[in-house]
């Protein structure tokens, strides 16, 4: 059996495969599509925390901070954690300020496990500088302005997460797999 297996086969088996596995980091640092393929690899359900809370409100997320403004989307964000930490075991993409909030982070290090994905200014730039659907870009769109809004939430990231994985010039598929080690212990 590879490394990688018998990784999925121990996360699964010392339980973190009943429990959530939070993804968490600045917008465009790969939260979706790496949790996508970690759910693959695990065998569990994916979660898409801005996806889940724009089908329910009927809405974008930009249309609901213009609309209901910033702190309705934080509550939304908030209900929806309290949610998922009771929901058992699945991939969790969340949205790049959940972790904002130390409730939301007590509760998702209470009921899981909470990786951050690390990306460096230029590559968040690059992936999302012109990303039109992220209000919180807006008057931040140059490399500056994107590690001076960084910068500012270092600090809420590195409080929250657990296990920290940098993903500059790796593939979703690299990372995925290099989570599933972390998460089976064998690192
Ligand atoms: C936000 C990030 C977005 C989304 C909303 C606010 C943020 O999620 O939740 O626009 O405050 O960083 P992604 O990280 O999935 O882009």
């Amino acid at each position: 059996m590879s490394g990688l297996q018998e990784g999925v086969r121990a996360a699964r088996d010392n339980g973190t495969g009943e429990r959530p596995v939070y993804l968490i980091g600045f917008m465009g640092s790969g939260k979706s599509t790496v949790s996508r393929i970690l759910a693959g690899m695990l065998g569990v359900k994916h979660l898409e925390m801005d996806e889940v809370i724009e089908r329910e409100a009927g809405r974008s997320v930009s249309e609901i901070f213009a609309e209901e403004g910033e702190e309705a989307f934080r509550e939304k964000e908030s209900a929806l954690v309290r949610r998922i930490a009771d929901g058992g075991a699945a991939g969790v993409s969340c949205g790049g300020g959940t972790v904002l909030r130390p409730e939301n982070v007590s509760l998702m290090r209470g009921s899981g496990t909470v990786v951050l994905l690390s990306a460096a200014p230029e590559t968040i730039y690059r992936r999302v500088g012109h990303s039109r659907t992220r209000p919180v870009l807006e008057g931040h769109r140059s490399v500056e302005g994107v590690r001076e809004l960084m910068a500012g939430r270092e600090e809420a990231y590195r409080r929250a997460a657990e296990f920290t994985v940098t993903v500059d010039d790796k593939t979703p598929e690299e990372i995925a797999e290099e989570i599933a080690t972390l998460l089976s212990g064998n690192e």
